[in-house]
């Protein structure tokens, strides 16, 4: 008879996109000609001076446990970027430094849900958070859009407030839709949030990685204390350093980042010195690395706009930001785990099931690789799903003819 594990290790399922990667990963290494078109970081090169203070600091040969909750130059950093960001002027006992930003947001749940608490957060949504919140022991809560939009509105969440509920989490621009909550969607939210003492969380690690000109709204802006406000950010998305695995949470409510300290005390202890050390020199570093990436996925995104237009029947709401679409393709299949998969045995693309992030007939398409795969990418899946498209298609060494 074999040891049993945890009912909580049951429940709680594999994260689709990692899965999806590793998949990717294993058929790329098997010699396959795969276009990934499912991952979630930009292949942009790390920043210089990351680059450069990672190297010192292992030159230094010292590479040692690290403050809890984060090094004093690494919060210092963090604290300046709030101040350029959002125009607020926070202690180090406000911020905590993390293993990602999944890291800060797993100890935010944590350090402020008690079992059946409820956290309410629109549909479609970054895949990890209604596993996170069960983690933590809450209950997620989705809120959809009417019809098949990708926004809800603020009503809708509001209406979806109850007793129980502990935090509403926004992510803006968001993981899978791209889609930026404008003004007066974030203003009732803060102030609801604020007035009715639940906490609202931001997870803004896209927050820059806008294009078009356009800036996601300042929460901090419609804040009185703030106090109920968390801000969650990182250096993966931001720098493409996702390698590094750190973020953090700033807010007013001092306690709470205590509280979320000790619960990253008891697990991992502290972050990875080398690793603090370069994000700390990413934030201080030059923001032109910044403006470069958002330029490249810029035009990335309109390469894939273009060559989406290519193909019949499929539903595109122009991303704002992120360096993610997400299309509706249930007019060729409404089941999207199988669409996503048929594609991969078929033409060897990887995206992501829009099933995955609460949204059944989508599929997620980066637009973080180089545009020469997009293109490629694109075309592959045009073949296999238009009639219309050229008979042929070569992949690789292989010459593919549609039946
Ligand atoms: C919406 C969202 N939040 C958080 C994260 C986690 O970021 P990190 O690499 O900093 O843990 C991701 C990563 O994909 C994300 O898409």
């Amino acid at each position: 008879m074999s040891i049993s594990l945890s009912k909580l290790s049951a429940a709680i399922g594999d994260s689709p996109t990692l899965k999806i990667n590793a998949k990717a990963r294993a058929l790329k290494a098997a010699g396959q000609p795969v276009i990934h078109l499912g991952g979630g970081e930009p292949t942009y090169p790390a920043p210089q001076a990351a680059v450069e203070a990672i190297i010192r600091k292992a030159q230094s040969r010292k590479i040692k446990y690290t403050p809890s909750s984060g090094t004093p130059e690494m919060k210092a950093a963090v604290l300046r970027y709030t101040q350029a960001h959002y125009g607020r002027t926070y202690e180090p006992a406000n911020v905590i430094i993390s293993a990602g930003a999944k890291q800060a947001l797993f100890n935010f749940l944590l350090a402020a849900v008690d079992p059946g608490d409820e956290v309410i957060f629109p549909a479609p949504y970054w895949v990890s958070y209604p596993e996170m919140v069960r983690l933590a022991g809450g209950k997620p809560v989705v809120v959809r859009g009417e019809g098949r939009s990708l926004q809800v509105s603020a009503q809708a969440i509001l209406q979806a407030v109850t007793p129980k509920t502990k935090a509403i989490l926004l992510n803006s621009p968001c993981n899978p839709s791209g889609q930026i909550y404008g003004e007066d969607f974030i203003r009732q939210i803060v102030q609801f949030a604020e007035q009715n003492n639940i906490f609202l969380v931001m997870d803004d690690i896209y927050h820059q990685l806008v294009f078009d000109g356009k800036k996601t709204p300042n929460p901090c802006a419609f804040a009185k204390e703030g106090k109920n406000l968390v801000i969650i950010n990182g250096v993966s998305k931001l720098y493409g350093l996702t390698g590094l695995r750190i973020g953090w949470a700033v807010s007013a409510h001092a306690p709470l980042i205590a509280a979320m300290g000790r619960m990253q005390a008891q697990s991992t202890s502290c972050n990875c010195d080398l690793s603090e050390t370069a994000a700390a020199a990413a934030l201080n570093g030059d923001q032109q690395v910044v403006a470069d990436l958002c330029r490249i996925l810029q035009e990335n995104r309109d390469v894939l706009l273009k060559e989406a237009a290519q193909i019949p029947h499929i539903r595109v709401e122009k991303p704002a930001g992120t360096f993610y679409s997400f299309i509706d393709f249930s007019h060729y299949n409404a089941d999207s785990s199988a669409l996503a998969q048929y594609l991969l045995d078929k033409v060897l693309v990887a995206v992501v099931p829009g099933v995955s992030f609460g949204a059944e007939g989508y599929l997620r398409i980066s637009f973080c690789a180089d545009q020469t795969s997009i293109v490629e990418g694109m075309r592959r899946i045009r073949w296999a799903l238009d009639k219309n498209a050229p008979k042929e298609i070569k992949i690789g060494d292989k010459l593919l003819t549609r039946d």
